[in-house]
Formats: C-alpha cells, sequence, structure tokens
C-alpha cells in the first residue's frame, strides 16, 4: 500500500494534523493507522481539559508561560512555552470550529476550571469528559473528509528505514530516512508494508510500563520504542508524571480511574489516614502545588502511616456543584459505594505522562527525515522536567500544526521509496505459551513500579537495570523465534521505555522536577536534557 501521508495513531495529535493535510491537499492521500478501535485513546480519557488563555482579564499570556516554566523546573525550551501558549488560542478556537464543545457560563463566557500548578483559572473543559468530546468532534470531522481513510487494528511494527534495504543505519548516520512502516493487519493477521512519503507518529504515552496507570492499556510506547530501534533521538525520558489521584480501588490492576485534579481546584481537600489535611506541611501552594509535589507529599504520607492510599475531601463542595461540573466522576463513586457529600474518596497515585520522548524541533521533526512527532510520544521541550496540568492536549494541537505547516511543503520534494523488501518472518513459528509473554509483563510493571517509581535512589535503579536486562535478552530470544503478536511486540517495546527511563535515571545525576533520587538531592544543578 501506498499512501502520501501516514499516520501514526488517532489521538488529538494524529487526528489534528490528518484533518490539516487533509484539507491542504485535497489531491493527495492521508492513511490514519490505529492499533484498535480508532477512538481507544489517552486523549479519549482526559478529563479536567485544556489549558488557554481566552479572554484578558486577570489572565495573560505572560502568567501561563510562568506556570510553565514554573512546574517544568529550568528544563522548558522558552521559546517553545512561548509560542505553544500564544498559538494555542487559535488551535482552541479551532477545535470548536471543528464541533468541540466547551462548558460556558450563562453570560457566553467560558467556565474556566483551576487545576495545580495554575495561578489562574484557565482551564476549558466540558464536564469532566474533554478529552471523550474533542475525540468525538475530530472524529466526526475525519469522517467528512474523502481523502482520508481511517484503518483501525493495524498494529505498526518497525519504521522501514535504508537499513531495511542493506545500509548499516547508526546513531550517528546523518541522513537516516523513513520510507514507511510494517505492519501486523489484525483483521487478516498478516503483515503488511505501507510506504508513504511523510510520516506523522501520534503513539501517545507508556503508563503502562507500571502496575498502575490512568493511561489505558495502548499506552505502551511502541512509538518511542520504534524510533529508538530505528537509531533516532530519544530524550528525557526519566521524567515520568505520576498524577495525585488516581481513585484506590482494592483488587483492581492495571488501568486507575482518575479523580482530576480539577476536584482540587473545586476546594477537594486531601486527607490522610487519620484525616488531617497534610499539604500544607509540604508546600504553600497546598493542594494545588505542582504535580510532582502533591505526588510526592501522598507518597511520603503513605509510607508514614502504611497505608496504600490516602483521601480527598470533597464534602465541602456543594453537592449540585460536584455533580454539574464531575457527573462522571460522580457516578463511577457513587457505583462503587462512595457518596462525595458524606464520604472521602481514597487516592493514590499513578502513572500518568510521559514529559520526555522522541526529540523534536520547534516543527515537530524528528532526527530522521520525513518522520514528524507530536503528542505525547514527543519530546518538544514544553514539559522540560515536569508538564503544567492540561497543557498536553494544547501541546498536541499546536505541534500537529506546526508539523502540518512543514510537511505539506515538504512533501512537494518527496517521492516514494521503491524497492522496499517484505516483512522477513523466516524462521518463526506461533507462540506455545502466552505466559511466557504475560508473566514477563507483571515483572517488568513490578520492578519499574518498586524500583523507578515517585522516589528513586541508585541503587534501586541499578537492580532495576540488572532486571532489565535479563527480561530483554529472554524476550529478544522469543521474538526472534516467534511469529509476532501485538502482545508479545508491546511487551518488546515496554522493556526498551523501561530501558530508556532507567538509563536517562542513571544519567542525571541530581534530583529535578519529576525525577527524585535521594541520593542527590542537595547536588550541583545540571540544567541539561537527557539524550539517548
Ligand atoms: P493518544 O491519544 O494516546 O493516541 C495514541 C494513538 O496511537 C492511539 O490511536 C493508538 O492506537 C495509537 N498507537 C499506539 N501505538 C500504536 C501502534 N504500534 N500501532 C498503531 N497505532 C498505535 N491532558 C490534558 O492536557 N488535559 C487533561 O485533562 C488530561 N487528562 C488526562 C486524563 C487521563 C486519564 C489521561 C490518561 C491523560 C490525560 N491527559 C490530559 C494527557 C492527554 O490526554 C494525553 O497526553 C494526550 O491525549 C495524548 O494524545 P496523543 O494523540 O499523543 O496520543
Ligand atoms: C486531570 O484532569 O487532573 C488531568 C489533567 C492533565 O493530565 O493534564
Amino acid at each position: 500500500m501506498k499512501t502520501d501521508f501516514l499516520i501514526i495513531g488517532s489521538g488529538i495529535a494524529g487526528l489534528t494534523y490528518a484533518l490539516k493535510v487533509a484539507q491542504a491537499c485535497p489531491d493527495k492521500t492521508v492513511t490514519i493507522l490505529t492499533k484498535t478501535q480508532s477512538d481507544e485513546t489517552n486523549t479519549k480519557y482526559a478529563q479536567g481539559g485544556i489549558a488557554g488563555v481566552m479572554k484578558v482579564g486577570d489572565d495573560s499570556f505572560d502568567k501561563h508561560i510562568e506556570d510553565t516554566l514554573i512546574a517544568g523546573d529550568g528544563l522548558c525550551n522558552e521559546a517553545v512555552v512561548d509560542f505553544v501558549v500564544k498559538e494555542g488560542v487559535e488551535r482552541i478556537e479551532e477545535i470548536i470550529e471543528w464541533g468541540a464543545q466547551f462548558d460556558k457560563e450563562p453570560d457566553g463566557d467560558f467556565k474556566l476550571g483551576k487545576e495545580g500548578g495554575h495561578s489562574e483559572s484557565r482551564i476549558l473543559h466540558h464536564k469532566d469528559i474533554t478529552g471523550k468530546e474533542m475525540e468525538r468532534a475530530l472524529l466526526e470531522a475525519i469522517k467528512k473528509c474523502n481523502n482520508i481513510k481511517l484503518i483501525s487494528h493495524c498494529f505498526v511494527l518497525d519504521l522501514i528505514t535504508q537499513h531495511h534495504i542493506g545500509y548499516l543505519v547508526t546513531k550517528s548516520t546523518p541522513d537516516t530516512e523513513c520510507y514507511g512502516v510494517y505492519v501486523l493487519n489484525l483483521h487478516t493477521r498478516k503483515i503488511e508494508k505501507i510506504i508513504s512519503r511523510i510520516i506523522l507518529l501520534a503513539t501517545g504515552g507508556n503508563g503502562q510500563v507500571y502496575r498502575t496507570t490512568t493511561n489505558p492499556s495502548i499506552a505502551t510506547g511502541d512509538g518511542v520504542a520504534m524510533v529508538y530501534r530505528a537509531k533516532g533521538r530519544i530524550e528525557n525520558m526519566e521524567f515520568i508524571q505520576f498524577h495525585p489521584t488516581a481513585l484506590y480501588e482494592s483488587g483492581v490492576k492495571g488501568y486507575s480511574f482518575l479523580i482530576t485534579e480539577a476536584v482540587r481546584g473545586e476546594g477537594g481537600i486531601l486527607r490522610n489516614s487519620e484525616g488531617i489535611a497534610f499539604m500544607e506541611k509540604y508546600d504553600s501552594r497546598k493542594d494545588l502545588a505542582p504535580r510532582d509535589i502533591v505526588a510526592r507529599a501522598i507518597d511520603n504520607e503513605m509510607k508514614i502511616n502504611g497505608t496504600e492510599f490516602v483521601f480527598l475531601d470533597c464534602r465541602e463542595i456543594p453537592t449540585d456543584k460536584f455533580k454539574e461540573h464531575f457527573p462522571n466522576i460522580y457516578e463511577k463513586c457513587f457505583n462503587i459505594g462512595i457518596d462525595v457529600s458524606k464520604d472521602m474518596i481514597p487516592v493514590a497515585p499513578a502513572a500518568h505522562y510521559s514529559c520526555g520522548g522522541i526529540k523534536t524541533d520547534e516543527w515537530g521533526r524528528t532526527s530522521i527525515k520525513h518522520l514528524y512527532a507530536s503528542g505525547e510520544c514527543a519530546s518538544t521541550g514544553l514539559h522540560g522536567a515536569n508538564r503544567l496540568a492540561s497543557n498536553s492536549l494544547l501541546e498536541a494541537m499546536v505541534f500537529s500544526h506546526r508539523s502540518y505547516v512543514k510537511s505539506v511543503k515538504e512533501i512537494e520534494n518527496t517521492s516514494f521509496k521503491n524497492n522496499i523488501p517484505d516483512w522477513n518472518a523466516a524462521g518463526t513459528t506461533a507462540p506455545k505459551e502466552m505466559i511466557l509473554i504475560t508473566q514477563s509483563v507483571k515483572e517488568l510493571k513490578l520492578l519499574m513500579s518498586d524500583y523507578v517509581g515517585i522516589v528513586r535512589n541508585n541503587e534501586r535503579l541499578q537492580r532495576a537495570s540488572r532486571r532489565l536486562d535479563l527480561l530483554h535478552q529472554e524476550t529478544e530470544t522469543l521474538y526472534q523465534k516467534t511469529e509476532v503478536s501485538p502482545q508479545l511486540c508491546e511487551l518488546r517495546n515496554m522493556i526498551t521505555i523501561a530501558y530508556l527511563i532507567v538509563k536517562s535515571a542513571e544519567l542525571r545525576k541530581e534530583s529535578r522536577g519529576l525525577h527524585y533520587n535521594i541520593d542527590f538531592i542537595n547536588q550541583d544543578s545540571i540544567l541539561q536534557n537527557t539524550i539517548l
């Protein structure tokens, strides 16, 4: 198959870019691939909303920029922060034109929420299901474009580069190029190649590397792992953001339901197992301090009291107001026996967002030619060492727009690569025991949660590294002799992601932002990105 533009991922980053290139180039073909259903994305689960300075008043671009820089703890690219905040407004207006609806006050102004690290209320939202609404609007707009083809249940295995036509590609190869991808078509169970002139990776996050995460099962870091295998540049992978308040449900494993930070913006207060509000001990901004601080404070309180959760007390929020802004959370809690007007909600931190990823320039271009990246899989310089809440939907829209601007020019001078060989599956057979894969996934999640979580130290990182080596060797051996499956490929990708997180964490000889290593608390500051 050949397509002019190939987009891997159907979340906010992939769909925004697809719409733009399709509308700008009606004579060109645009193909979107997604590994499960088209709406099964991190985007769909976004609750709090999207940060934007939509009207002058108390808020200003400067304040949003300042908040982003403070959260990023010295590692943000200031030029990127500046243009994302300013261009973001136009991108929000665009998605509204495409049909997304955000809650409004009776006078027609947007209802604006507040989240940790924000000095003003500036979060546009659609109740507590903002991502679902944005995904809906984008998918509907996509359906109206005749030159877009969205193919679900198509698992991308690897990027095609010069390596596949017999050249040696290393990290120092100056002009590595991407010509397309190999995919496992889950409808036919066949491996196909898709050749393209421009490729955008929009494969999302990697929360599944941890035992508890707010991310759905698709978030296995596939795009980052593919770029690393193709010898592209990856940066800042040690900065994994743990959301402070995921719902704690005894016995529920894997995906954790999020209790949006906007609940604390409306007055929710964190209390420990003794009912004591503890955040003022840790930061003057109390419950609305940036996420890294709140997550570490909760982690500490759980350790002091020997508990697996703390409480979020929403009893002071008028029930009508809670139900109106957070109907989804109200219902979820109610269904498991928690009446938020009377009961406190048990919460614990869970892996939530990857601040690092595929290194891009200011136009979404990666270190590999013809390959762009946008959304959570990319590291654009916006988030630095810690992302400010509700800045990621914004980042995805701004960078997908910028990637579109460059790629519609680049495509005019880019042709399809011919003579790409088929996927080589020689010597592989059907898997005999799935337990070999499922058990390794469990081991991986455990070791990452136990040794590479919110608080780290050198010894834990070394342990994680040694255990990962073994998992890596065993999985590579299995991969060489086994027919590929999504489960096996995701395991392999997650091991690569875990390796990148651990390696970057080991390279950073300081505590900064989300990377908190108790062996480096009062060290000299190293203001550098970690590039692998
Ligand atoms: P995603 O939306 O995750 O889409 C990834 C796509 O890539 C999927 O279609 C998937 O199928 C596809 N894919 C991945 N690997 C492959 C493969 N191998 N082959 C084929 N397809 C593949 N951010 C905010 O700004 N505000 C919020 O309020 C907010 N709330 C959040 C709440 C939750 C519970 C979560 C999990 C995240 C939240 N975030 C929020 C973060 C934000 O939602 C994500 O960072 C953002 O939606 C990522 O969008 P994306 O397009 O990069 O990736
Ligand atoms: C939330 O709603 O608390 C999540 C917001 C985000 O991750 O940006």
